[in-house]
């Protein structure tokens, strides 16, 4: 297995491009082991021509972690699912394998993914690596972007360091979810749980490589202690100053590519494209993380 740096930025490796291995195999400890260590050093780590089912994606996801359960579907019954519950639907379709309608509820609560995020940080114990793969992509659009939050850090002039160091912010989907426009109260009762707001660190410290990264998403809502407008203004100011171009990789999708990314360090967001018209069928795994980041609320 051999890694090329695909993008470097102020401060190093980000993107890597990895060839000489087959991930629908069985691997061995080593191979796992030099994946997670290509993972620390570049944080997105792309492969091509990985020809998955939705069973080889999931047991080669288990080399990492636990798999979160997939709430993707949210706006739908867990009838109306396509994929399996370890598996996120990141499609288009219908379980009909039609393409969803302008109106649909599932497509328009999936445009979330426009905005620049950390796969579940609204939860406690956010998520650690997502793995997505690519079945079908659109002739056009369509890219995912990656924002390197170690760099984005890095570049933080002492000053906001030392401010931000300990600040704890609260991540909810309510947040991202009235971004784009939806009223609070339009909300599948069985998704209570993704609307109490979680603590999270806004710094993350990564536990191998010890470096500091920025801790931003979609879903943060407020600074604790502060008041909520100079919050929002606030983490603004550092979603804008993180996702300069300096620090940012587009990728550009071919069937069959697996991209891994790590929500510690990373932020991603999707691009356009013509989703009335071309299918684009994306599965993603997810892996667990392993703790919190902060205290949380004690429940009243
Ligand atoms: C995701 C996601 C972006 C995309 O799978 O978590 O945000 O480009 N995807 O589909
Ligand atoms: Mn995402």
């Amino acid at each position: 297995m051999d890694i090329t740096p695909l993008t470097r930025n102020p401060s190093g490796d980000f993107v890597g491009d990895v060839t000489g291995i087959d991930l629908t195999k069985t691997l061995t400890a080593q191979q796992v082991a030099a994946i997670e260590a290509g993972m620390d050093r570049f944080a997105v780590l792309i492969f091509h021509d990985q020809h998955f089912d939705d069973d080889t994606q999931l047991a080669f996801s288990r080399n990492f972690g636990d798999l979160e359960i997939s709430s993707g579907g949210e706006m739908s019954k867990p009838e109306d699912r396509r994929l399996k519950l370890e598996m996120a639907d990141i499609s288009n379709l219908d379980r009909d394998n039609k393409m969803r309608a302008a109106d649909d509820r599932v497509r328009l609560n999936a445009l979330g993914n426009r905005l620049w995020h950390s796969d579940a940080s609204f939860r406690a114990i956010p998520a650690k690596y997502s793995l997505l793969s690519a079945r079908v992509v659109p002739g056009a659009g369509g890219n995912t972007e990656f924002a390197d939050m170690r760099a984005a850090y890095d570049a933080l002039d002492d000053k906001t360091k030392a401010e931000i160091e300990n600040l704890i912010t609260e991540h909810s989907n309510a947040y991202s979810r009235e971004i784009i426009g939806f009223p609070k109260e339009d909300y599948g009762q069985q998704n209570q749980d993704k609307l109490r707001p979680v603590r999270q660190s806004l710094i993350r410290t990564h536990p191998v490589t010890g470096r500091k990264s920025l801790y931003l998403s979609a879903h943060i809502g407020t600074i604790v202690g502060w008041p909520t407008p100079e919050a929002r203004a606030f983490i603004r100011d550092l979603m804008e100053h993180a996702t300069q171009p300096q620090f940012v990789h587009a990728h550009v999708w071919r069937p069959w590519d697996l991209v891994i990314w790590d929500n510690r360090t990373t932020m991603h967001r999707a691009r356009r494209y013509d989703d009335l018209r071309e299918v684009r069928d994306m599965r993603r795994s997810t892996i667990r993380g392993d703790a919190i980041t902060a205290p949380q609320q004690q429940a009243a």
